[in-house]
């Protein structure tokens, strides 16, 4: 069974083809991103209509790419998996329309897939079928998510961030010492060259306040008191330290950072936010009796949090799974990955009056 994934949800216009030889066994015949960055680096963010028209130019060619890659014709294609949300509405109509006219004109079942399913999934198409339940934290420019999975396919939030995404953390930080952007892998290079000790930004921690939200009913049964004990996030507070210190530390912008300032800001930054990240993580799988921890997300390309996430599971006993570099940052193959998945729990494609949702719950 050979399934083409597409998305389009934000900057990066991707298609790619994944072959199942088995349930949870699914190989890689190609993948294929057209990245926007050259094109939303001079606003230095992602600017939504400029997304949109782009990948309606690379829409065509990513996809007759990643044929030709796989080596596959349409009649070789089984289904399609196309991003259905979230992300913004005007990138994600431009994958979803091409999914639905190639999928009506040629009889090929069309399987809308979440953006942070395609995410949770890549894990499984670069390691194979994850050992469940398993704690799976998606880090990236627009999410952090803390998800329970109790069996393959499942997935059950059990923690979120209240304000900024991890991603747009670094992305802002970035900004904040005049580094260039995407600020996530550039503030990754820096920290390696600093003292991670040498500023100590605070550890976010989270107190009860009104918009803790309420029980919700897909949640597992002692959720509740899960939620008690803190499985959200929060970096807004991180990154107003970090600006603060900027200020202080450059007499209101009268004087520059030297590189060794901007190294250390980055690794003492990146310090915090790995142990944020990692806290949670490690908590929730013990709450949860997790027999495997996965991250997954833009953000985990990150060497820092990748090592350390290593470390702390070697120091328990749980194995940590992670993607490739290429499969954590936005990509097709992971939304193949997640249509293979819908199919293999029964799903036969939809009826092709769904539409991109851009706040679409999983
Ligand atoms: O998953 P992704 O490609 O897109 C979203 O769905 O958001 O994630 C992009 C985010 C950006 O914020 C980028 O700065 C961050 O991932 N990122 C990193 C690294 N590589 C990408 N953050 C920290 N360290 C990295 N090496
Ligand atoms: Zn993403």
């Amino acid at each position: 069974m050979r399934v083409l994934g597409i998305e389009s949800s934000c900057d990066e216009t991707a298609a790619a083809v994944v072959e199942a030889t088995g349930p949870g066994a699914w190989q890689l015949r190609s993948s294929v991103v057209a990245s926007q960055v050259a094109i939303h680096r001079e606003w230095g963010g992602v600017v939504p209509e400029l997304a949109a028209r782009q990948h309606l130019r690379d829409i065509v060619g990513v996809v007759g790419q990643a044929l030709d890659q796989a080596q596959a014709t349409w009649a070789g294609i089984d289904a399609i998996a196309v991003t259905q949300g979230p992300g913004l509405v005007g990138s994600l109509l431009v994958g979803v329309s091409f999914a639905k006219a190639v999928g009506a004109a040629r009889n090929i079942p069309v399987v809308p897939v979440h953006h942070l399913a395609g995410h949770i999934e890549s894990l499984v198409l670069h390691n194979g079928e994850l050992p469940y339940p398993a704690i799976v934290l998606v880090v990236s420019g627009g999410h952090t998510s803390l998800y329970h999975l109790p069996s393959a396919g499942v997935y059950q939030l059990v923690g979120r961030t209240r304000d900024d995404a991890a991603g747009e953390a670094y992305d802002k930080v970035a900004k904040l010492v005049g580094l260039g952007y995407p600020g996530g892998p550039i503030v990754d290079r820096r920290a390696r060259q600093g003292n991670p000790h040498a500023i100590a930004f605070p550890i976010p921690k989270l107190t009860h306040d009104a918009r803790e939200p309420g029980p919700a009913t897909h949640l597992p049964a002692g959720f509740e008191s899960v939620l008690k004990r803190r499985t959200d996030f929060s970096f807004s507070g991180l990154k107003t330290a970090v600006r603060r210190h900027v200020e202080l530390a450059t007499d209101g912008g009268a004087r520059p950072l030297t590189d060794a300032d901007v190294d250390d800001i980055c690794a003492s930054f990146q310090r915090v936010v790995v142990q944020t990240l990692l806290d949670r993580t490690f908590r929730a799988a013990e709450w949860f009796d997790a027999r495997a921890i996965g991250i997954a997300g833009g953000v985990a390309a990150n060497a820092g949090l990748r090592a350390e996430a290593e470390r702390r599971g070697a120091a328990v006993g749980l194995p940590v799974f992670v993607p490739s570099v290429a499969l954590a940052t936005d990509n097709a193959a992971m939304i193949a990955a997640a249509g293979l998945r819908r199919w293999e729990s029964g799903t036969r494609g939809a009826v092709l009056d769904f539409n991109a949702d851009p706040s679409l719950s999983l």
